[in-house]
């Protein structure tokens, strides 16, 4: 499974690409307002840094103003992935852009059917925001297990981006389930690595190497 980051902080992508297990970032109009920079230069930015997909999000509603959008998005860098919404006009805009070899990342997804639709549209990449169904009493993971059987019944190429992880858990599941990546806020990458028998092990470890005579 792919790892991405879910931010527009380029402190945190650092430091996560630093680990060297990054494959690419995620980012959201959201994401980049909290950084208080120029959405143009932050992209320019994470792009100059992860050499993987990164995705930027297009914010027009209908199909044109995406298209064009899009156009204009994928020339900040090779790398760019341009984020869709899934809407009817979304979904049309997808179509165009797959013909002209611009690679798409389509948001808000949060049923199997609206990923159906997407992979059928050509889309690059679906994001299904597990997060977001788990706030309102659903099961988020159980739209990605959904997702990878259908994609698998047909052969759709479209990758399954986990989104909207809240913690290490969905990440596991994400693994378990065969999605492609998991995109992680910096928070929940930090809670991966950690275990308190890790950090308890290490003490021993240490604690015990002191007594060993050393000539
Ligand atoms: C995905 O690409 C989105 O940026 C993101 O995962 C949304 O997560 P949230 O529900 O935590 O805002």
């Amino acid at each position: 499974m792919k790892f991405f980051i879910d931010t527009a902080d380029v402190k945190e992508i650092r430091e996560a690409h630093d680990l060297g297990i990054l494959d690419g970032v995620t980012t959201n109009p959201s994401l980049v307002a909290k950084t208080g920079r120029p959405f143009r230069e932050t992209l320019e930015e994470i792009c100059s840094i992860v050499k993987g997909p990164v995705s930027a999000e297009a914010v027009s509603l209908d199909t044109q103003g995406l298209v064009d959008e899009a156009r204009e998005l994928s020339k900040i860098a090779e790398n760019i992935v341009v984020k869709i919404p899934l809407i009817k006009d979304g979904l049309k805009a997808v179509k165009i852009l797959s013909e002209e070899g611009i690679n798409t990342n389509v948001t808000l997804c949060f049923s199997a059917n609206q990923a159906l639709l997407a992979a059928k549209a050509g889309a690059t990449y679906i994001s299904p925001f597990v997060g977001r169904l788990d706030d309102i009493g659903h099961t988020g993971m159980d739209v990605i297990e959904d997702i990878r059987a259908i994609y698998d019944n047909y052969g759709f190429a479209t990758e399954i981006i986990v989104a909207s992880i809240r913690n290490p858990n969905h990440v596991r599941d994400a693994a378990l389930m065969g999605a492609d990546i998991s995109t992680i806020p910096f928070n929940v990458f930090n809670l991966l690595v950690q275990h308190p028998l890790t950090d308890a092990g290490i003490k021993k470890f240490l604690a015990d190497w002191e007594k060993v005579p050393k000539k």
